[in-house]
């Protein structure tokens, strides 16, 4: 086993990104991603990437300032599966808190599905406490390019800013 030291940087994601940001959805995820970039030149939502030296991508997440009043809400949040578990997660939504905190907000909220308990357990660590649940649906593309929606109860969480 070896040690492997990297620098990384967080910066707002970019549509010239977008081609290199393929790990972090299905068919069809990059089309989400788009819109947000276009709501992000809007100010209605913020778009990060934490990029090694290269500049590429290697995690990159939303966070909406519309969805709840006075809050900022973590979304499609994805790290490289490469480099899962090393911390990049960690580091991207303390830089999304930053930014929130930055726009006079003093409350991050997010919302995870119930499936979905290990992303969970990295919010819990992270401060975030469960306050409801709610159906949530959104669309998702399979191979062959067709849209569904599905469909999945979303635990809802927030943390106070300080
Ligand atoms: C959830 C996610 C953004 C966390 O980023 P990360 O860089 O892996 O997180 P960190 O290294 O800072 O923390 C690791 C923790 O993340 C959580 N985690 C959630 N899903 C994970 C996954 N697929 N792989 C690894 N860790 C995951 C675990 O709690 C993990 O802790 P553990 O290794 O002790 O189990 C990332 O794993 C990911 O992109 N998962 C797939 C997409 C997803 O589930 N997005 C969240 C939707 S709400």
């Amino acid at each position: 086993m070896a040690t492997f030291r990297l620098e990384v940087t967080v910066r707002d994601l970019r549509r010239d990104d977008l081609p290199g940001c393929g790990w972090a959805g299905g068919p069809g995820h990059l089309g989400f991603v788009t819109v947000a970039l276009r709501r992000a030149e809007l100010g209605e939502v913020e778009y990060l990437a934490v990029c090694p030296p290269t500049d590429l991508p290697l995690a990159i997440g939303g966070v909406d300032y519309t969805r709840r009043p006075g809050a900022g809400t973590l979304w499609q949040l994805a790290v490289h599966p490469a480099v899962r578990s090393c911390g990049l997660g960690t580091l991207l939504i303390g830089a999304a808190e930053r930014r929130i905190a930055e726009r006079g907000h003093d409350r991050a909220e997010l919302s995870v599905a119930e499936d979905n308990p290990r992303a969970r357990a990295l919010y819990e660590r992270l401060g975030y406490l469960a306050y409801g649940r709610e159906p949530e649906e959104w669309n998702v593309v399979t191979p062959d390019g067709t849209v569904t929606r599905h469909r999945a109860t979303c635990v809802l969480m927030r943390k106070p800013l300080h």
